[in-house]
């Protein structure tokens, strides 16, 4: 049995969104830059894609520019936001658990002299309001804030920071990475009230290599490469097309199907929850087990066990799960995240990430339970001797 368990790294993609990529291929290879026939039925292809998100984020059309996906929407939003405004000011304010695509784009500005405030989390993964109330002064001119962990899906109250960034300083922008958040919660960026918001294609059943920003009414970014000025210049380079219809098509069906998925993934959580307390000892739950919690998501340590060791005997058997972030656990590092909730050693290196989705049934959560039941006992034996 093939048990998936990490679609917070990327998810199947649906076959209708497959089916579109496909028949996007084969025949409709127009270029939506050519005035001809064939290039403009691939502008409207791409216009109705534009037109499904942005009603799915209940926004205008001309708000929604599309990417390569989550961690270019992150540095076109962070760098394009910095770059525009410098003049004003040269303070930004982060978290400390934020994905790469975030931190790496801060730390880079860090090294050219800007002053970055990194904000702490408490055991959950939740900032202190207070401390960014302190924090934000009259040289801040950006807050980039995650809507959802990839690692312990804490969600974060974006509209409570949005409140108290704008009553503190109504010219600091927030950018939001909704990349983990998009597709699994509310995300009505106007009741939100952000700036700038980015998601990814992959994270919810469409094609890789596709994403977006959403870029409110009125919000100056400058662009970070130049070209044939494509997505109203700040995009550049010849759409994929193939994509872009791709995640059209899988949010038109999401939009349809949203709660019925987001109650099954919920209830195929719950149950996997439930069994792996009263089948296996010696663990400790790293997420929040509440609606402060993504449904998607559940990080695990289980101690006296090497997350990797156990990630390579459950896919043995067919059971795939992450130790850190997918995105960067090539990396040896160990996970900034959990470090910053204050884990233990023990408890970083014994954490696994399970994520869930529509597609994962009961009877595959049964066989995974088997499997890893099997699995922590037998490594506990071996690094127990
Ligand atoms: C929170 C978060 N931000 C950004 C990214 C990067 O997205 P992409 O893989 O589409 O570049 C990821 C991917 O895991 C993520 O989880």
């Amino acid at each position: 049995m093939k048990v998936y368990l990490d679609n917070s790294s990327t998810t199947r993609p649906r076959d209708e969104a497959i089916d579109e990529v496909i028949s996007m291929m084969k025949y409709e290879y127009g270029n939506p830059s050519s005035l001809h026939r064939m290039g403009l039925e691939a502008e409207r292809k791409i216009e109705s894609s534009r037109k499904n998100i942005a009603d799915f984020l209940k926004c205008n059309k001309s708000e929604i520019f599309f990417t390569s996906g989550g961690t270019e929407s992150n540095n076109i939003a962070i760098q394009g936001l910095i770059n525009k405004n410098i003049k004003r000011g040269n303070h930004i304010i982060t978290s400390k658990f934020e994905h790469s695509s975030v931190l790496k784009v801060l730390k880079h500005y860090e090294n050219k002299g800007l002053k970055i405030t990194y904000l702490d989390l408490n055991a959950h993964g939740m900032i202190d309001l207070e401390q960014l109330k302190e924090i934000i002064n009259e040289n801040t001119i950006l807050v980039s804030i995650m809507m959802v962990n990839n690692e312990i899906g804490t969600v974060l109250p974006i509209e409570s920071i949005s409140q108290i960034v704008k009553q503190k300083n109504k010219d600091t922008n927030l950018h939001v990475d909704g990349i983990q958040a998009f597709g699994k919660i509310e995300t009505d960026v106007k009741k939100l009230k952000v700036d700038t918001f980015s998601f990814s294609s992959h994270k919810v059943h469409g094609p890789k290599g596709v994403g977006g920003l959403y870029v409110k009414k009125d919000i100056a970014l400058e662009p970070i490469s130049f070209g044939g000025s494509q997505e109203n210049g700040l995009r550049s380079g010849t759409e994929n097309v193939p994509g872009i219809v791709g995640f059209g098509k899988s949010i038109q069906i999401l939009k349809e199907t949203y709660d019925k998925e987001i109650q099954h993934i919920k209830e195929v959580k719950n149950y996997f929850l439930t069994n792996l307390k009263s089948n296996i000892e010696g663990i400790k739950i790293n997420s929040l087990q509440d609606d402060r919690c993504a449904p998607h998501i559940l990080n695990i340590s289980f101690i006296g066990v090497r997350g990797e060791v156990l990630l390579h005997y459950l896919e043995d058997k067919g059971v795939y799960v992450s130790t850190a972030s997918a995105c960067s656990s090539h990396g040896k590092k160990k996970s900034h995240v959990l470090e910053a909730i204050g884990l233990s050693d023990a408890e970083i290196e014994g954490a696994i990430r399970f994520s869930f989705s529509h597609y994962n049934t009961i009877e595959e959560i049964d066989y995974a339970i088997e499997i890893l039941k099997e699995s922590v006992i037998d490594i506990r034996k071996i690094t127990m001797r």
